[in-house]
């Protein structure tokens, strides 16, 4: 399964015209299919569900043609539908199958509407039960009245109806089979929810009548086709909206999108959290759909409470707003929105579960969650569930974390907004152009929240020097502790050591529990030896096996061991009670000896480090490896504040040392009488 790297971004900058609205998109191509006269339509959203939609009205027997991918001519030449041979495919579109079921109720043939693994588990009761009532027959082969859907071929009437939940789909999807039914249909919804059938139905001809909170729609009347131009989606702006807004210094011009008011909730919930959003509404082009330009500046914001009243007006917007809600001072409480968890997914489970790994504490209600924002969002490894909407609200609050993220079954955003992550990376790429270049992203450990500080400076000196994969720090560190006359102690040969103990012993490494009763029955011991470490497990060296293909494999899922960490870090310290060292690692200047003064951070451009590795002959990603590093929760790779930073990407094995030198003497290290730099 797909999946999309994410690199933190210090602003999202630039302007852009989103993808068409996928609502408008889908109710364009079924009101043209099923009016008289061509229609065409502009701005249509090529994405996978909106292309279900288009499918399906061709099998029923309309002529639609693709101008151009985002241009539809549709003209529905015999005035009816023919039966589709097959079954039609909703994809993963709860969207279609619902309006779909509405204009297929009322028709004298069968049809049968199957869906992708997560439509089928999306209820369909709250469409099957009206429609019934309206005389159509309807089958949900799924257990629980979920898809599969068959529809007999029936004759509708009208009924009035109040709808339980507010749902646009189910209020659609009843303005489309009362088209088709004889009298007159009244649905009452409980609270408003988006009118673009509605306005769409009034563009081809038909106004639904409005009494109080009742929609009244008159079966029998004909649509006549007219050309239509379908805005920029709101909910895919959404996710440059909250970004935008939520990262400071970020600037955003958003063009031609739709800002019908129905949708639009997520504008009020970010002004309310103290956003800078600048609303300009074009001039209509008599389409019935109000759209203009957008234009965000990023600041501070802070928690709000979002009620059920506001909740359809944002139902899509949730997932982002969830994730900014993390980048927000203070507490976000999300009440009375229960829909989302029958949306693609449960949106509510999947978010919070999501914030969680993101490092966000955030409680789970049954109709919500509350989110407390302000902490630091650590890099993580996240799922999309298969939901487009979760992978791109979680893409948003990857760019704030300390490290590079990785969302998981990204495939999923092609239903609405292909070419999601190409405006991602032209948005965020254009904070790069104007940062100072890679080194903007490291990730910096705050001096002042690392509990170890009030560690004690080692006996003897110690120089730390951290650095991710292949940034030259283990030639340097040796080189160095050469020049100094002392111990050069590599910590990875310590893990090394440990995991070919356990290899040879035969224990399972992947689970943290059975390998440590292992290694608690293990006698590690760690000595220098001629100003080299030496370690030994139960009385022997490993050698060269420390660096077998098994070690290989296995030694970064031991070192990822919080439990073995903790235990290791007396025998790390102990060794600087006798010696002065060079010691080498991801965190020894964070977590080992993060007293000592002399502290180094070694790093190069991940270009000039893949290189690196290439000629080592090493074949794993960079990418992969300082993920990895950076996203464990035992000590993951930082730059402690108080270290001296130096880029290797140009430079030699002598320059660095001897810029080590340099900032050790500034530093007061005890440097031997005239020491020899390489
Ligand atoms: C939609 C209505 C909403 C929304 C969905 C699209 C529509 O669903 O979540 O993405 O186009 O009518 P409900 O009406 O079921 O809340």
């Amino acid at each position: 399964m797909k999946s999309f790297s994410i690199v933190p971004a210090m602003r999202l900058a630039g302007e852009i015209t989103v993808p068409g609205d996928k609502s408008i998109s889908h109710r364009a191509v079924m009101l043209a299919s099923l009016a008289h006269g061509p229609t065409v339509v502009t701005g249509f959203l090529p994405s996978e569900d909106c292309l279900c939609t288009l499918r399906a009205f061709q099998a029923l027997g309309v002529d639609i043609e693709v101008r151009d991918p985002t241009s539809l001519s549709i003209e529905n030449r015999s005035h009816r539908l023919s039966p589709a041979r097959e079954a039609l495919d909703c994809g993963n579109s709860g969207t279609m199958m619902r309006l779909i079921a509405g204009v297929l109720a009322g028709q004298s043939f069968r049809s049968r509407l199957v869906g992708d693994a997560s439509l089928s588990k999306r209820p369909m009761g709250r469409i099957i039960e009206p429609l019934e009532r309206m005389g159509a027959h309807i089958r949900a082969e799924g257990e629980k009245g979920t898809p599969p859907l068959t529809l007999e071929p029936a004759e509708l009437r009208g009924i009035e109806y109040e709808l339980p939940v507010a749902s646009a789909q189910v209020k659609s999807c009843l303005l489309l089979a009362g088209l088709h039914a004889q009298g007159v249909t009244g649905i009452l919804e409980p609270s408003p929810t988006r009118d673009h059938t509605e306005r769409l139905l009034a563009h081809f001809g038909v106004r639904p009548l409005r009494e109080g909170r009742v929609i009244l729609i008159h079966g029998g009347l004909t649509l006549e086709g007219r050309d239509l131009f379908v805005p920029g989606d709101f909910s895919s702006a959404a996710f440059w909206i909250a970004g935008a807004a939520a990262i400071p210094g970020s600037e955003i011009r958003i063009r031609s999108v739709g800002l019908n008011p129905t949708r639009t909730g997520l504008i009020n919930v970010l002004l309310r959290m103290g956003a800078q959003i600048e609303e300009s509404v074009e001039e209509s082009r008599g389409d019935g759909e109000p759209k203009g330009s957008l234009l965000i500046r990023g600041g501070k914001l802070r928690g709000t409470k979002i009620e059920q009243a506001e909740i359809p007006s944002l139902i899509d917007e949730l997932p982002v707003l969830a994730a900014i809600a993390a980048l927000a001072e203070g507490e976000t409480h999300i009440r009375g929105a229960a829909e989302l968890r029958v949306k693609e997914c449960d949106r509510i489970r999947c978010m919070v579960e999501n914030l969680q790994r993101f490092g966000v504490p955030v409680d789970e209600l049954p109709d919500g969650m509350i989110v407390e924002g302000g902490h630091l969002i650590r890099a993580a490894r996240v799922s999309s569930f298969g939901d487009h909407r979760v992978a791109m609200a979680c893409s948003i609050l990857a760019l704030r974390a300390d490290g590079q993220s990785r969302i998981d079954e990204v495939g999923c955003v092609e239903t609405s907004y292909p070419g999601f992550f190409r405006h991602l990376e032209k948005l965020s790429r254009a904070s790069a152009e104007t940062a100072q270049g890679w080194k903007d992203y490291l990730p910096w450990a705050p001096a002042r929240s690392e509990p170890n500080r009030i560690a004690e400076a080692p006996r003897c000196p110690v120089v730390a020097i951290d650095g991710p994969s292949a940034s030259g720090k283990s030639t340097v560190a040796k080189s160095l502790a050469q020049a100094l006359g002392i111990a050069y102690c590599n910590s990875g040969l310590v893990y090394r050591a440990i995991t070919w103990g356990l290899i040879a012993k035969g224990v399972t490494i992947e689970r943290e529990p059975v390998f440590k009763t292992t290694v608690r029955q293990m006698k590690i011991e760690c000595q220098i030896e001629g100003n080299e470490l030496h370690v030994r497990i139960d009385g022997k060296e490993p050698g060269q096996e420390a660096r077998s293909p098994e070690v290989n494999a296995a030694v970064s899922h031991v070192a990822a061991s919080p439990w073995l960490r903790k235990r290791l870090l007396p025998i790390f310290r102990q060794l600087a009670e006798e010696h002065s060292l060079v010691m080498e690692g991801r965190d020894i200047g964070t977590a080992v000896f993060p007293a000592t003064r002399y502290k180094f951070y070694i790093d190069a451009d991940p270009k000039v480090r893949e290189q690196r590795r290439q000629k080592q002959g090493e074949t794993d990603s960079i990418e992969d490896r300082d993920w990895e590093d950076r996203s464990r929760t035992a000590a993951p790779l930082r730059c402690a504040a108080d270290a001296a930073f130096l880029d290797s990407s140009r430079m030699t094995v002598e320059e660095v040392v001897r810029r080590l030198l340099d900032e050790l003497r500034k530093r007061g290290f005890p440097l031997p009488e005239g020491p020899s730099a390489p």
